[in-house]
């Protein structure tokens, strides 16, 4: 086995295994910053433009691991990851694993690695390509795994995107990522609603568009006092808009969906659930004490 590692001095030279749209950012970050990077892709065409920006392509990814002690993988899903390091030899290696996950499959693909010899760290992309290596654009990873591989390579890994380190545990990465992601769903679910609640009248979408923004923006530090009400275990702590008047409120958000023609589908799940809240005889709470739904409690 040879190692890059050990002959070279200056930037870190790693080993990047996938190179679809988010691998191929990655890899540019990397190759721009002046680290050597050795490249694998399960269909080879698809590594050839960074062949001509310096990577060094791998024929497999047996021997793309080989090459350098530091491998990154960014592959579909981690069957691929597992499908993709079958046949390689990880002793010594430090896997740093962006494939997008469950916290569960972090943790198993954490044990999976660690029995072949190698320091496990799982990461969660906050970003989409062209945020990649791009100075400013607020893109960072969530890592968590080996603190010992975290603070060897973090200058390495901070090259592409900014770093937070959430925790030993594997799966701490992952659910970091999927937790943000659910909440940009149900953002996004929200944003959906209100444009199809405007789009029969005469307001032009670009006027309505920085109005969602800043109410949206001024209404997110709310995470702020769920927080603190999760934390202290009072669920009325400094509530200004209670739950008996926000379900109340919620009947003219229904109407109003009616009258415009719009389904209510991306609303009534929320609204079922603070109906069922206040009936517990939640009221003088604001929303928090709906986890406790969730969790089944
Ligand atoms: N793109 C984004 O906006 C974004 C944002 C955050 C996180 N991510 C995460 O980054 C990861 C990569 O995403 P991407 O955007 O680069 O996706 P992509 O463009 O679809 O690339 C997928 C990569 O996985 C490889 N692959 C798929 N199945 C494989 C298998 N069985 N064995 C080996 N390689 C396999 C593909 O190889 P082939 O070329 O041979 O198909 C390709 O290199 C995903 O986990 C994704 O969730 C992406």
């Amino acid at each position: 086995m040879t190692d890059n590692a050990a002959a070279q001095t200056g930037p870190t030279p790693l080993t990047l295994l996938g190179t679809g749209a988010m691998g191929t950012a990655l890899a540019r970050a990397w190759l721009t910053a002046g680290h050597p990077v050795t490249v694998w892709n399960r269909s080879p065409a698809r590594a050839e433009a960074l062949a001509a920006e310096g990577a060094t392509v791998a024929a497999s990814a047996a021997d793309a691991v080989a090459a350098n002690r530091l491998v990154v993988a960014c592959l579909l899903d981690d069957a691929s990851v597992g499908e993709a390091l079958d046949a390689a030899d990880l002793t010594g290696r430090d896997l740093v694993n962006l494939t997008t996950g469950t916290p569960a499959q972090g943790r198993s693909r954490a044990t999976w690695a660690e029995a072949r010899g190698a320091r496990f760290l799982d990461g969660g992309i906050m970003a989409v390509p062209p945020m990649i290596g791009a100075a400013g654009s607020g893109a960072y990873v969530f890592y968590s795994g080996s603190a010992a591989l975290f603070e060897e390579h973090r200058a390495t890994l901070a090259v592409p995107a900014g770093t937070t380190y959430v925790g030993a545990d594997p799966g701490f990465a992952a659910l970091h990522d999927v937790a943000l992601l659910s909440a940009m769903g149900g953002m996004f679910a929200g944003i959906t609603h209100a444009f199809a609640l405007i789009r029969p009248e005469d307001i032009a979408p670009k006027d309505f568009a920085p109005l969602l923004v800043s109410w949206l923006t001024a209404m997110a530090p709310m995470a702020h006092q769920a927080a603190d009400q999760l934390e202290s275990g009072d669920y009325g702590k400094d509530v200004v808009s209670n739950l008996a008047m926000q379900v109340a409120g919620n009947a003219t958000l229904l109407r109003t969906a009616e009258e415009q023609g719009v389904s209510v589908e991306l609303l009534s799940p929320y609204m079922d659930l603070m109906e069922r809240r206040l009936a517990g005889g939640h009221g003088d709470e604001g929303t928090t004490g709906l986890i406790e739904l969730l969790a089944g409690r």
